[in-house]
């Protein structure tokens, strides 16, 4: 028995523990509150069910005669399971100020409540019962009876059936809102990282966060081993680790299970998902706990994962088409370089470095990925333009090189309709990408920030690649006459900024002319 600190002003209050030691212990148990004024009351129930335990737990009491800590109590405990009310002869009132304070202000539907009163006379309103959810009502003379058993056993069957319910609705509401989330197209790895806090917040519902510590990993095959995408407790270590290199025997062993036998598993405390998807890429979820889990648990958790499954196969559905679209446009690009006789890897370098650039610029890593993605087709126009004007040795004539300028427009139209974020981004890159800073270029004269800063990005990308390699009419330029054309160009032809960006971080753009070479 421990004594609580709130009994240091009132002697008439107790707080009984059956199984001594810490509070902590208390999550195992189902909890009873007895409130009542007379002490033979409280010792009554405990000693006539010491040694009951109800679906294997045992219960714990917590006794009291004060209105004022029973309140405190129940604020402290809101898992109590059953409450003993006493109705005191003497303070008729109390217990509907409790009633009224256990299930209206602190909206406690759950905990069943049984009414004791002194004797016969003392029944209470058939009123009373409907409107506070009382579960039962005994005299003090019944206590000593088989009824106080059947009577508490009725109560917390019921409290441990809502309780269940409850739970199912918590779990279900979690799953719904934990499926919306991960629907949400992202990045393999973002996905990943998202399922843990999802299964670990699920796992949690029914267990108090002090006391259960979940650990897991999301890992994907590629080619021959698992890798870890992301990772939580005892794991977090471990991102982009292959798991035979990181993993013990006993967790490989698990995993090992799941992918022989193609579908996820729960084996003690550890679940592991299993997931194929429909392009065949192999993906686990590993999830390990202090408890071991019940059966609700493991309802919830293959609910989740068979709509985690469903989303495995959007992401990598949507990769697939990214990649397919990456390379078309890589393709259609390059086609347009080659018929005008540009090199080889012209339009993968103009890529690399307008992303480069935009991040330097501070654009979000999201619109530096797009800008890599549309800058390749900034001159698809040139596809309208005649081969006999697009690689005429000699200078052009006026009316020549208005054909010529015309491939800035003849891209947009190409591509302005498309509903495509790549492709519009692309379209205003073909139409703007040869105006220049000081609004000497074409083919609208734009100025300044009146260019799209995607297109002014492109345009010091793709100058700065044209001039610093071969060209079929003439060699690279050294890298230092380079540098001297985009000081000059400063504000010219050029966004200053992104001439300051560029001359700053000269090494990694020539570090990406190195990765993609010609011929
Ligand atoms: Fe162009
Ligand atoms: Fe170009």
């Amino acid at each position: 028995m421990y004594k609580s600190p709130l009994n240091s002003t009132d002697d008439r209050f107790w707080i009984a523990d059956e199984h001594g030691g810490s509070p902590f212990e208390h999550r195992d148990t189902w909890k009873i509150l007895i409130i009542d004024g007379n002490p033979e009351v409280h010792a009554v129930i405990r000693t006539g069910l010491i040694n009951v335990k109800f679906d294997e737990k045992p219960l714990c009491f917590f006794n009291t005669a004060s209105e004022k800590e029973a309140k405190q109590l129940l604020l402290e405990q809101p898992d109590v399971a059953l409450i003993v009310l006493g109705r005191g002869e003497e303070s008729i009132g109390v217990e509907l100020r409790l009633l009224r304070y256990i299930r209206q202000e602190l909206n406690n539907s759950h905990v069943r409540i049984i009414l004791l009163s002194p004797h016969s006379e003392c029944e209470p309103e058939e009123k009373m019962i409907v409107e506070y959810d009382i579960n039962a009502y005994m005299t003090a003379q019944e206590l000593t009876s088989q009824k106080l058993f059947s009577t508490l056993y009725g109560a917390l069957r019921s409290y441990r059936d809502i309780m269940t319910i409850e739970l199912n609705r918590k779990g279900m509401e979690k799953i719904i809102e934990a499926s919306g989330s991960i629907f949400k197209l992202q990045s393999m790895r973002t996905f990943a990282s998202g399922i843990l806090t999802q299964l670990t917040a699920l796992m949690r519902l029914n267990k108090n966060a002090l006391y259960c510590r979940f650990s897991g990993f999301a890992a994907m095959k590629n080619q021959h081993d698992f890798y870890i995408l992301a990772a939580t407790g005892d794991f977090s270590q471990l991102v982009d680790q292959p798991v035979q290199k990181v993993l013990s025997l006993s967790v490989r062993a698990s995993l090992e299970q799941a992918v022989i036998e193609k579908r996820s598993l729960c084996l003690g405390n550890r679940y592991v998902g299993y997931f194929q998807s429909l392009s065949g890429t192999e993906n686990v979820v590993y999830l390990e706990g202090a408890h071991l889990w019940n059966e609700w648990e493991r309802n919830w958790v293959e609910l989740f994962c068979s709509n985690v499954g469903i989303a495995f196969d959007n992401i990598s559905l949507n990769d697939e088409i990214e990649a397919t679209q990456r390379e078309i446009i890589f393709t259609l690009g390059g086609m347009v370089e080659a018929r005008s006789k540009e090199t080889g890897h012209h339009v993968k370098r103009v890529a690399e470095c307008s992303s480069l650039l935009a991040r330097l610029y501070g654009l979000s890593s999201e619109e530096a990925e797009l800008l890599r993605l549309a800058s390749p087709m900034h001159d698809v126009g040139k596809v309208a333009v005649e081969d006999a004007i697009l690689n005429k040795p000699g200078r052009l004539t006026r009316e020549e090189f208005n054909m010529m300028k015309s491939h800035t427009v003849h891209g947009f139209e190409m591509l302005c309709h498309s509903k495509r974020k790549i492709l519009q981004t692309a379209a205003w890159i073909a139409l703007q990408h040869h105006e220049k800073f000081n609004g000497q270029g074409y083919p609208y004269g734009l100025r300044g920030d009146k260019i799209h800063i995607h297109a002014r990005i492109t345009a010091v990308a793709d100058v700065f690649d044209a001039l610093s390699n071969d060209r079929c009419y003439r060699p690279a330029w050294p890298m230092e006459k380079v540098v001297d054309l985009f000081c000059r160009e400063r504000g010219e032809h050029f966004d200053p900024d992104l001439v300051e960006l560029l001359i700053g971080n000269l090494d990694r753009f020539i570090g990406i002319q190195k990765a993609f070479p010609d011929g």
